[in-house]
């Protein structure tokens, strides 16, 4: 079997191996015997084989047809961690960096041994310790990372969704076992939207409950409807720039689940205030833009009483 130090590729964080070439050698363990080199004396200019020294040793003088090869114990900070017939160990070239922390420390068998801290990984390509990643919303942690190894996350499985960057998901809200109505499904990035509101009960003589905008439920549920149909950013960016009325939104470049989530809060915040006909005008302007005119003709009914001036 043949060594190199150069292809003794254990410390990937340091990748400098000045002293390889020269140090090439044969171990060979199946012979039970120490591994030998050969030597030419360069006085008699005699060919011997030499003994190589054991790891943790070099050698201090070589073998002569007379004396055996002399080894000496690597000096403090130095190491070889093979069999070999180095005339001087291999300086501990390994320093840990602020974002490793130190596992093996340097003897005279092996150089130091550095790991990426706790929290970040070593990443291959670039040979940098970097922060281990959070799972994007919609997703879980399906494996944490370690110090070789990024962050694993896998989307949320059916029936499951995650809001935030906790990297867990959780069940969505079963609306009947509520005893309520499922407004909108739930899907992997938000929980399903129930609403007491129930289809086909707003002519409201039965129940006691007016019809339109006079069902606070049924506005509520609609108003969530809004929100959660239109899955474009872009036509979501320009509902928000309109209902605030001239305000820009600060993050241009915002997610529709943000959109949906500030739109909605919005809507919501101002629901049974004067500015609340004003913006559903604006929310009805918006959808015949982007031509969403069922939404539109029903937001419309809904909202019929508060059109009126
Ligand atoms: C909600 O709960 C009911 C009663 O426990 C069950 O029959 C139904 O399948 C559940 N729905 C969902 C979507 O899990
Ligand atoms: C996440 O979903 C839960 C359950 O629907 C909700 O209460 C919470 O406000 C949501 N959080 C965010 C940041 O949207
Ligand atoms: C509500 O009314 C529509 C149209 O009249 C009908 O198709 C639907 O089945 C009704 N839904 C319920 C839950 O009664």
């Amino acid at each position: 079997m043949m060594h190199s130090y150069c292809k003794q590729n254990y410390f990937r964080t340091r990748p400098t191996w000045i002293v390889c070439s020269l140090l090439v050698f044969w171990n060979n363990p199946a012979s039970g015997s120490e591994p030998v080199y050969e030597w030419q004396d360069p006085i008699t200019n005699e060919k011997v084989m030499c003994q190589q020294c054991p790891p943790g040793k070099f050698v201090e003088q070589h073998c002569t047809k007379d004396r055996p090869t002399q080894c000496t114990e690597c000096p403090a900070l130095h190491y070889t961690q093979y069999w070999n017939y180095l005339e001087r160990c291999l300086y501990c070239n390994n320093i840990c960096s602020n974002l490793q922390v130190e596992v093996q420390p340097c003897n005279a068998m092996h150089n130091r041994v550095c790991q990426c801290k706790p929290g970040y990984y070593l990443d291959l390509s670039s040979d940098f310790c970097l922060p281990h990643a959070t799972c994007p919303l919609g997703s879980r942690v399906a494996r944490p990372g370690t110090p070789h190894e990024n962050t694993k996350c896998a989307e949320c499985p059916s029936g499951t969704f995650s809001n935030t960057s906790t990297g867990k998901c959780q069940p969505h809200t079963n609306c009947s076992e509520q005893g309520l109505e499922l407004n909108i499904p739930g899907n992997q990035y938000h929980d399903a939207l129930c609403t007491a509101c129930k289809p086909n009960r707003t002519s409201g003589a039965q129940d006691g409950q007016e019809e339109g905008s006079g069902n606070l439920e049924c506005d509520q549920a609609l108003i969530n409807r809004a929100v959660y149909q239109i899955s474009s950013p872009k036509k979501l960016l320009h509902l928000k720039r309109m209902l605030e009325q001239g305000s820009l939104p600060k993050e241009e470049q915002a997610t529709l689940l943000q959109l949906q989530a500030e739109i909605y809060a919005y809507l919501t915040s101002i629901r049974n205030t004067p500015m609340e006909a004003s913006v559903t005008k604006s929310l009805l302007r918006v959808l015949q833009k982007t031509q969403r005119h069922r939404l539109r003709k029903l937001l419309q009914k809904r909202f019929s009483s508060n059109l009126r001036n």
